[in-house]
């Protein structure tokens, strides 16, 4: 009778611990374009920050989960909206996927604009439909909204920050009075719109063609959620870093899933293979990311927004190489445009790994 009772005890706890995310989707466009996500909810204590976060190449945002679990113990709401094809939102159309191909230069910029248009009508819905509050201009307390833009997410993230001219005025103002940090963890430098180093290697058929193509997203998969050795990091020398093969002693991130989790939140049908497409659209991405970080005028039109680039020290090559890429055009720029955190121990999953480190870093980027 006692173990009954201790049992059913240990359920109710361990239930009532876990809250569970809520789904939904939003309609973002006249066409019915739909956006799904995972929500962890309000937090008891007013105001909260609320983050979006959005998602990367074979990873949907069940990615996020763990930190999402955790956010109400923080003040924070996090929102995982899925791009495009990823976990139920509209796939790209063929048309879409041609003019990636093969489309003309206005063309490729207009699908850029609607990925980012999307991203901040699906934003703005959400904000209204939750009474998401404003930022109150004091840096030291929570409210307002941050992106977090993870990875290959960049292309989604900094297009859309690149056309908070092309919504609606009643649009840009709501964004513009909540938005307060642009967290751009792990971009690669080619989602940038910027060359990749002669180093770089990917277990994909463009770095190796004898990777079976039926395979190569499946072995992405794994790759790049290792732990890497890379070298002295500070000397910001590309050959110190660990181009292709990881550490042999620390297991990698997909080996802290199980298999549930993994067919939830691993998808290496399509959807990677469309992002590894849109990387050549590269003059796009680029003017989206030159435009979103170093354009006076247009940060002018989110005037709380501060952007952040950050990287772990045990990632995959191409986050510890494109925060230097970053940290060089900030330079260029003349400074102040971007902020830098590189993250000791960490790898391209430490909202995975390390969940409430990993809040601990966004708490102190949006708080500052
Ligand atoms: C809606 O669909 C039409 C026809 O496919 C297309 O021309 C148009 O660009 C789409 N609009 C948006 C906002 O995606
Ligand atoms: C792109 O154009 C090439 C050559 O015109 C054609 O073979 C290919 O099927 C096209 N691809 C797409 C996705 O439209
Ligand atoms: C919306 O939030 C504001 C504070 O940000 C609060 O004053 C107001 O009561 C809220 N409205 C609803 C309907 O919850
Ligand atoms: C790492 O590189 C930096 C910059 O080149 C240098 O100052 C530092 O001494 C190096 N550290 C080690 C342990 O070699
Ligand atoms: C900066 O953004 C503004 C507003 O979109 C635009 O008019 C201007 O051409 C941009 N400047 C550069 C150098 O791209
Ligand atoms: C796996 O993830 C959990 C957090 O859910 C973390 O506590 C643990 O350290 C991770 N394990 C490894 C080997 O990284």
């Amino acid at each position: 009778m006692r173990t009954i009772f201790t049992l059913v005890l240990f359920i109710v706890s361990t239930v009532s611990s876990v809250s569970p995310l809520s789904q939904g989707s939003i309609v973002v466009d006249a066409n019915g374009t739909q956006l799904t996500y995972t929500d962890s909810g309000a937090p008891n204590s007013h105001p909260y920050t609320t983050i979006f976060a959005v998602n990367g190449m074979g990873f949907n945002g069940g990615i996020f989960s763990k930190i999402q679990t955790l956010a109400p113990s923080r003040q924070l709401r996090i929102v995982a909206v899925n791009r495009r094809g990823y976990a139920g939102s509209t796939p790209l159309s063929t048309y879409e996927q041609n003019v990636i191909l093969n489309g003309t230069a206005d063309q490729q910029a207009e699908f850029s604009r609607n990925i980012g248009v999307e991203l901040l009508m699906f934003m703005d819905e959400f904000i209204q439909d939750h009474n998401i509050s404003v930022f109150n201009g004091d840096k030291n307390s929570a409210g307002g909204v941050a992106v977090v833009a993870w990875s290959i997410g960049n292309m989604a993230g900094l297009s859309a920050i690149a056309h908070i001219e092309d919504v609606p005025e009643a649009t840009r103002s709501r964004l513009a009075s909540r938005i307060r940090s642009l967290i751009m963890q792990e971009s690669s430098s080619n989602a940038l719109g910027l060359p990749a180093p002669a180093q770089n290697w990917v277990p994909l058929d463009i770095s190796d063609p004898t990777i079976p193509a039926a395979h190569q997203y499946t072995a992405f998969a794994q790759w790049v959620t290792a732990y890497f050795d890379h070298g002295n990091l500070s000397s910001r020398d590309p050959d110190v870093i660990s181009w292709v093969v990881p550490s042999s002693f620390t297991p990698f991130t997909i080996f802290n899933m199980t298999v549930s989790q993994y067919n939830t939140i691993v998808d290496t049908s399509i959807n990677p293979a469309l992002d590894a497409d849109q990387l050549a659209l590269a003059p796009v991405l680029e003017a989206n990311y030159r435009a979103s970080n170093f354009n006076s005028t247009l940060r002018g039109l989110l005037p709380h927004m501060e952007n952040w680039f950050i990287t772990g020290t045990r990632s995959a090559s191409f986050g510890p190489y494109c925060i230097w890429v970053v940290e060089d055009d900030n330079a260029a720029a003349g400074g102040g445009f971007v902020n830098f955190m590189t993250i000791d121990g960490v790898n391209h999953f430490m909202h995975w790994d390390d969940p409430e480190l990993t809040l601990s870093v966004y708490q102190s980027m949006i708080l500052s």
